[in-house]
């Protein structure tokens, strides 16, 4: 599967933007109908959303589309008009404000058919947004909708905070006076029920588009949880994302070295031995090799 490491979000009805983000260097741009656009402009949204999946080169970049929410009447034909007209160009779906897995299901369902029907080579993943009391209730039974076609969980910090009831008026920010990671419980939640199902753990956005230190900060903590990677809402945020889920030269070299002594080691019937002054065993060696494949290197 290719890297998801910074997803930005594109309002889909702008094409200067969208035309932006075709041309930056980022795995995956999302062209968005719900809440970036107004609800009076998304019949044209998905009519521009079709034209630019069409027209432009993306670059080999990995394009997605959001639609509203299965509960809106605004779903199925932002489902059905841009999967029908520009499915095969569009590699992911992403489904927002999923509170339970049958609506995971719907949409896989529905996919399912236009794909048959249109003759479509490639299939459209799913993506599926936690963000709310009910969807964290119900992530681990979400995750386990549509092997082999849902690909990840996105956490969505703004209208998870609304839906708890957390105060701060800041996208994905910290709250004053909270003392740790005001997301680790959510997003260590969504982490290991996309893991136990094998899909991939994406943070939501961080609002505050002038602040690099905060955006650091934030996305270095998902990162160490073990996020794989983290939604942009700016296009200044979408370098500092993609970087900082690249695993840096010396990690990698140290990996590599690892993987080789623990190589070695067993050659030598062992199962634990001394390494650059550390224990390693079988589980160092995972890490290792997780290290490694963000990088999307062979071992
Ligand atoms: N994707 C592509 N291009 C973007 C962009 C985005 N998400 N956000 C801004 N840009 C472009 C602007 O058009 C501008 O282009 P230009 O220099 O060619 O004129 C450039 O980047 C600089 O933008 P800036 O002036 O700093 O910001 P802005 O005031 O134009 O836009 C927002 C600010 C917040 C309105 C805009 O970033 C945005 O709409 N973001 C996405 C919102 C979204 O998708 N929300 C839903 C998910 S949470
Ligand atoms: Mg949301």
């Amino acid at each position: 599967m290719k890297a998801r490491r910074c997803e930005l979000s594109v309002p889909g009805s702008n094409m200067k933007m969208i035309t932006k983000a075709a041309g930056l260097n980022v795995d995956e741009v999302l062209l968005d109908l719900e809440d970036s656009v107004a609800p009076e402009g998304r019949p044209e949204a998905r009519q521009t959303i079709v034209r630019a999946a069409r027209e432009l080169d993306w670059q080999g970049k990995r394009l997605a589309w959001r639609i509203n929410p299965v509960s809106s009447p605004y779903f199925y034909q932002d489902l059905i008009e841009v999967a029908e007209a520009a499915g095969d160009k569009l590699g992911a779906v992403i489904v927002p404000k999923v509170n339970r897995p049958e609506e995971a299901y719907t949409v896989a369902a529905i996919l399912s058919a236009i794909e048959t029907n249109k003759g479509f080579e490639q299939q459209i993943a799913i993506e599926v947004q936690i963000e709310s009391a009910e969807g964290m209730n119900n992530v681990e039974k979400i995750a386990a909708v549509a092997p082999g076609r849902l690909e990840a969980l996105i956490f969505g910090p703004g209208d998870y905070a609304a839906s708890l009831g957390v105060p701060g008026l800041t996208i994905g920010g910290k709250v004053d006076g909270y003392p740790g990671h005001l997301w680790h419980y959510a997003l260590s939640r969504i982490i290991v029920a996309a893991r136990a199902n094998g899909l991939e753990a994406i943070d939501g956005p961080y609002a505050a588009f002038k602040d690099p230190a905060g955006l650091e900060e934030t996305t270095l903590q998902a990162k160490l949880l073990g996020c794989d990677g983290k939604w942009a809402i700016h296009p200044g945020q979408v370098e500092p994302i993609q970087q900082m889920f690249t695993p840096a030269q010396d990690e990698l070299e140290r990996a590599q070295r690892l993987v080789e002594a623990y190589r070695v080691s067993l050659a030598e019937r062992k199962g634990a031995v001394r390494f650059e002054g550390e224990m390693i065993d079988a589980a160092s060696v995972k890490m290792a090799e997780r290290t490694l494949r963000r990088a999307g290197m062979n071992f």
